[in-house]
C-alpha cells in the first residue's frame, strides 16, 4: 500500500504566536522545520476572526512551503479572494460557522450543491485542487462528486470518539465510503482528532487514503516529545 502523506496543521502554533502579539514562534520557520522533520504537507485554516493563522500569513507560507500547501476553511467571499490569490496546491472546503471552536461536521453536499459547484469551479479555474470535507456517508460522497470536487476529506471526529469502544465499528463507514470515492474517481483525505492511538489503524483499514491533516494532537504530543520526534512518530504510523 502506498504511503499516506502527513500534512501538519500549524493553526495551534499561530494561536501561540498571536497570544503575545509578536512573531514568536515564527510560523514560516515552523513550516520549514515541519517539512525538514518529515511532514509532506502544511495545512492552515484561516477563520474569519483570524484567531489562529491570519490571512496575511498565507502568501508568506506559500513562499516557503516546498511540499504541499493546503488551505482549509469556509469558502466565504474573503476566503475565496485570498485563496485564489495565493494559489495553494489544495483548498479544503469546510462548513464551519464563524464562531465555531473547531470543525465538527462535513458538508451536506446535496443541500449545498449549487453553492459548492460554483466555488469548486472558481478554485479549479485558478489551478487549485479542491477537496470537500464530508462525513462518511455515501450520499455525501456522491454529492461531492456531483459538484466536481477532486477529493473528499473525511471528518474523523466520530471515528476518533468511537475508536476506543470498537475500532472495527468506528471505521466501517469510512472503509465503505472510501471504496465508493475511489470508484467514483475521487481522491481521499481524512482529518480531525487523529492521533498516535487511532491513526495507524485508520490508515491500514481505509484503502485509497492519500493524505491526513493533523493539528491538535500533534502539537500536544510535541510538548512532550519535541516537534521533530513527534512528526517522525506520526510519519511512522503512516508507512
Ligand atoms: N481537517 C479539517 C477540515 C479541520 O477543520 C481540522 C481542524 O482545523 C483538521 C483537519 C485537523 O484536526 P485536528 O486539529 O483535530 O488534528
Amino acid at each position: 500500500m502506498a504511503t499516506v502523506r502527513l500534512s501538519v496543521n500549524i493553526n495551534k502554533i499561530a494561536l501561540i504566536r498571536n497570544s503575545r502579539g509578536s512573531n514568536q514562534p515564527d510560523l514560516t520557520q515552523i513550516a520549514r522545520d515541519c517539512e525538514a522533520f518529515g511532514a509532506q504537507g502544511i495545512t492552515v485554516h484561516p477563520r474569519p476572526d483570524e484567531r489562529h493563522v491570519r490571512f496575511d500569513d498565507l502568501p508568506l507560507l506559500k513562499d516557503v512551503v516546498t511540499t504541499e500547501f493546503n488551505i482549509e476553511g469556509n469558502p466565504d467571499a474573503r476566503f475565496m479572494r485570498e485563496v485564489i490569490q495565493v494559489q495553494p496546491h489544495q483548498a479544503t472546503l469546510v462548513p464551519d460557522g464563524p464562531q465555531a471552536l473547531t470543525s465538527d461536521q462535513g458538508w451536506d453536499t446535496t443541500k449545498y450543491h449549487d453553492f459548492l459547484q460554483d466555488v469548486v469551479a472558481q478554485l479549479q479555474a485558478a489551478g487549485i485542487r479542491v477537496s470537500i470535507f464530508v462525513d462518511a456517508d455515501e450520499r455525501l460522497v456522491e454529492g461531492a462528486k456531483a459538484v466536481g470536487a477532486d477529493r473528499i476529506e473525511f471528518y474523523t471526529g466520530h471515528y476518533a470518539k468511537d475508536f476506543s469502544k470498537n475500532p472495527a465499528e468506528a471505521v466501517k463507514k469510512h472503509v465503505q465510503c472510501a471504496q465508493l470515492a475511489v470508484n467514483l474517481g475521487l481522491g481521499v483525505n481524512a482529518g480531525h482528532d487523529l492521533n498516535l492511538q487511532n491513526l495507524n489503524y485508520y490508515k491500514n483499514e481505509v484503502h485509497g487514503l492519500q493524505e491526513v491533516s493533523i493539528g491538535h494532537a500533534l502539537v500536544c504530543d510535541a510538548m512532550y516529545f519535541g516537534l521533530q520526534n513527534t512528526i517522525q512518530m506520526y510519519v511512522r504510523q503512516l508507512i
